[in-house]
């Protein structure tokens, strides 16, 4: 593995040292960084794919698929390496995810999350700025999460060394102090960015209903556990309906440093034991391993392809349940979410439960537009076949954001199936450049550019798709035609 190096000089250091140098040992403090130093070289043999990458000591990844081949240098990462590790390289100004990843549990390297079954080498899926918003603190991937995402901008404190002058989580109203974990352990179904948000991001401190809408399914399925499903599931503890605003993360975690393996046991049933003394558990001594039996680590739904601590307390462990056959999606932040909002959650809940489909175009309809509403509407449309409904929606997107990638690909789309090729080959050209690594979009470029005969502008587009996607095969067939090479 890459040696870490934390070098980051911490302005909070001079006065609260012994915090400051326990927090450095944390997953969060070493969450993402730029790799130093060397790493063990390694093979991974995509099946679904047929390529094959190659780690070397100096952070080069190779890929190779028949004549096809390449390499990369990773520069950062992304994880801890407490679970896993993912890898970063640079690519025309943005920041692309490797497409493989190493994997602690398993100590090796294999097909990155979210990658498997992919039928070519994919170069083309940028990171931000979503992994960084939980990863690290900046628009780079660099110093993991900083003291202030939870304690909010320091300026004023770092002078006055006044308590007023910072944000104390555990102090705040519950709703304020729990959105200070929940900006990045609270994913649910959908997240959504709400349209009255204050101007600004959310810094600790502040109300993270204003910024956020979060939904989640009405009935979980049991024993359903992600990397980002710890509030969801604390929430349906009896502990949590029970004690109310009074139990949140920081009752059993402390934010700053994580026990060592020898003292877990006692760390967190001490926590217990802040609310359980006064009626021992009949089934297990005073000092036995609480969290063993009832916060059990079970397998994730998702690709997290790791065991997750379920953190609905259960009094047994509970067999997993399927899902009801109809559910809603409910906001699980204490605000109610306004109809834009909902909408798009819906939206998002649709791309994997086909269930809710038709309720998200009707919700979709209803709801104020602005671009994100029009452009998930436009998608609907287009599905359904309705292209006129589609193109207008498109049209409007497109005047308020010339580059908009989605609105801007499928209009030009409907451009050039109208013989409007100009116009065409202008939109793709506007959204390749906001979002290079479309491939598809590269292609249809491409093949635009062939008809009005300008070869040397096609061949150069197919080159560029190459780059993100080597063994794009109709790139590689177009370009045989046109007598050229990758
Ligand atoms: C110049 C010294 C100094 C620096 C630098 C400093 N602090 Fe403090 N901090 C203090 C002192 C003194 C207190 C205790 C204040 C009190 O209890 O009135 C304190 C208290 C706190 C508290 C508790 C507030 C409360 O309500 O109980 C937090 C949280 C905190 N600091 C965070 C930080 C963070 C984060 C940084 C870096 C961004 C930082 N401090 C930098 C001196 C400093
Ligand atoms: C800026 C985003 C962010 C905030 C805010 C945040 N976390 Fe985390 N947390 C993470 C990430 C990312 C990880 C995974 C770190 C890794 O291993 O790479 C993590 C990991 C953890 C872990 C596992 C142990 C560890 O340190 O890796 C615990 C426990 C935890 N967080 C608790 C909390 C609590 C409690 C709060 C609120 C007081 C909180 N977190 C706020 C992003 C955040
Ligand atoms: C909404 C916040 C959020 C986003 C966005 C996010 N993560 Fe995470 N990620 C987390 C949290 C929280 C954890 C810790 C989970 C745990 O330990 O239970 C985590 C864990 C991980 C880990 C394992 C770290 C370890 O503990 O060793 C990796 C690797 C990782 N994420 C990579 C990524 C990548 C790559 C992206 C972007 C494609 C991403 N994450 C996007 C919040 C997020
Ligand atoms: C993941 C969220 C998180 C991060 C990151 C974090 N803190 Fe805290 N911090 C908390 C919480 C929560 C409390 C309140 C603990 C309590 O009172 O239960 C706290 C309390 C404090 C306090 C006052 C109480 C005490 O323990 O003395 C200081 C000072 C402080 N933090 C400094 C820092 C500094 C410096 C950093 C960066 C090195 C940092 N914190 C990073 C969540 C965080
Ligand atoms: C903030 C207080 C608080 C903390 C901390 C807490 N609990 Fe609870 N817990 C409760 C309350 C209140 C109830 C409901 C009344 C009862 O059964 O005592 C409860 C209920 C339970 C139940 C019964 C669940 C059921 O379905 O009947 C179990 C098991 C349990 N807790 C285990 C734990 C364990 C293990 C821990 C530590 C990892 C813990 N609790 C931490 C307050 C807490
Ligand atoms: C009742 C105690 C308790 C509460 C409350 C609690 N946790 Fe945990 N948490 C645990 C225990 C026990 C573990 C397992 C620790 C281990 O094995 O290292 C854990 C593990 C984690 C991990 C590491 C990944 C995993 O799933 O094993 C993360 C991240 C985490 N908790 C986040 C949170 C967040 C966010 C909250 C608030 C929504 C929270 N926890 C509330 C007890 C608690
Ligand atoms: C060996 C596994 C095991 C361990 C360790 C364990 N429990 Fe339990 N606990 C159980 C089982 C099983 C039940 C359910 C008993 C029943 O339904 O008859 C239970 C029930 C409970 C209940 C519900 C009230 C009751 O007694 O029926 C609470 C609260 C509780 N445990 C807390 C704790 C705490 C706190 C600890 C750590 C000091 C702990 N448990 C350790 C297995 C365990």
């Amino acid at each position: 593995m890459p040696l870490l190096l934390f070098l980051i000089a911490n302005v909070c250091a001079p006065c609260h040292p012994a915090i400051v140098k326990q927090y450095q040992s944390t997953g969060m403090a070493r969450s993402s960084g730029k790799l130093a130093g060397t790493t063990m070289p390694a093979t991974v043999h995509d099946p679904s794919s047929g390529a094959t990458y190659r780690i070397g000591k100096d952070h080069r990844m190779e890929f190779e698929r028949g004549p096809v081949q390449g390499n990369r240098m990773l520069e950062w990462f992304i994880g801890s390496g407490n679970v896993g590790k993912s890898f970063l390289f640079g690519m025309d100004g943005h920041l692309f995810q490797a497409p493989v990843s190493y994997y602690s549990a398993a100590g090796k390297w294999d097909v990155s999350p979210g990658f498997e079954g992919k039928r070519t080498i994919q170069l083309t899926r940028a990171v931000e700025p979503g992994c960084l918003q939980c990863h690290a603190s900046a628009a780079q991937p660099e110093g993991g999460v900083s003291c202030e995402r939870c304690h909010g901008p320091g300026q004023k404190h770092v002078v006055s060394g006044k308590a007023a002058d910072i944000v104390q989580p555990a102090k705040l109203p519950a709703a304020h102090r729990d959105g200070v974990c929940a900006q990045c352990h609270l994913t649910g179904v959908a997240r959504v960015a709400t349209s009255n948000r204050k101007a600004g991001t959310f810094r600790a401190g502040d109300l993270l209903s204003d910024y956020l809408a979060v939904f989640v399914w009405d009935t979980p399925e049991a024993g359903e556990l992600s990397a980002t499903s710890h509030y969801e599931k604390l929430a349906a503890s009896k502990c949590k309906q029970a004690s109310g605003d009074k139990l949140w993360c920081g009752s059993c975690h402390d934010s700053h440093r994580e026990p060592a393996a020898a003292e877990k046991a006692g760390f967190y049933r001490e926590r217990c034991q802040s609310c359980h003394s006064q009626k021992p558990c009949s089934k297990a001594a005073a000092n036995s391993d609480c969290a063993s039996c009832h916060m059990p680590k079970g397998a994730t739904r998702s690709v997290d392809h790791v065991a997750f601590t379920d953190h609905s307390i259960p009094r047994k462990p509970l067999p997993a349940a399927a899902p009801a056959a109809k559910r809603a999606l409910r906001p699980f932040l204490p605000a109610p979410a306004g109809a834009r909002e909902t909408a798009l959650g819906y939206a998002v809940a649709a791309m994997t439960e086909p269930g809710v489909r038709r309720q998200a175009y009707e919700l979709l309809l209803k709801a104020p537009r602005d671009v994100a509403v029009m452009a998930q509407l436009a998608q609907f449309h287009d599905r359904m076949g309705q292209e006129e409904q589609a193109m207008a929606l498109c049209e409007q997107i497109v005047a308020i954001e010339p580059d908009h990638p989605a609105a801007a690909v499928n209009l030009g789309i409907y451009r050039i199936k109208r013989g409007r090729t100009a116009e065409a080959i202008a939109l793709w050209e506007a959204a390749l450049k906001r979002s290079p690594a479309m491939t598809g979009a590269r292609m249809n470029l491409a093949v635009a550019l062939m008809r009005t005969g300008n070869r040397e502008k096609a061949t150069a587009a197919l080159r560029q798709a190459l780059r993100f996607e080597p063994d794009f095969e109709p790139a590689l067939r177009l370009l045989r035609e046109l007598g050229a090479t990758p």
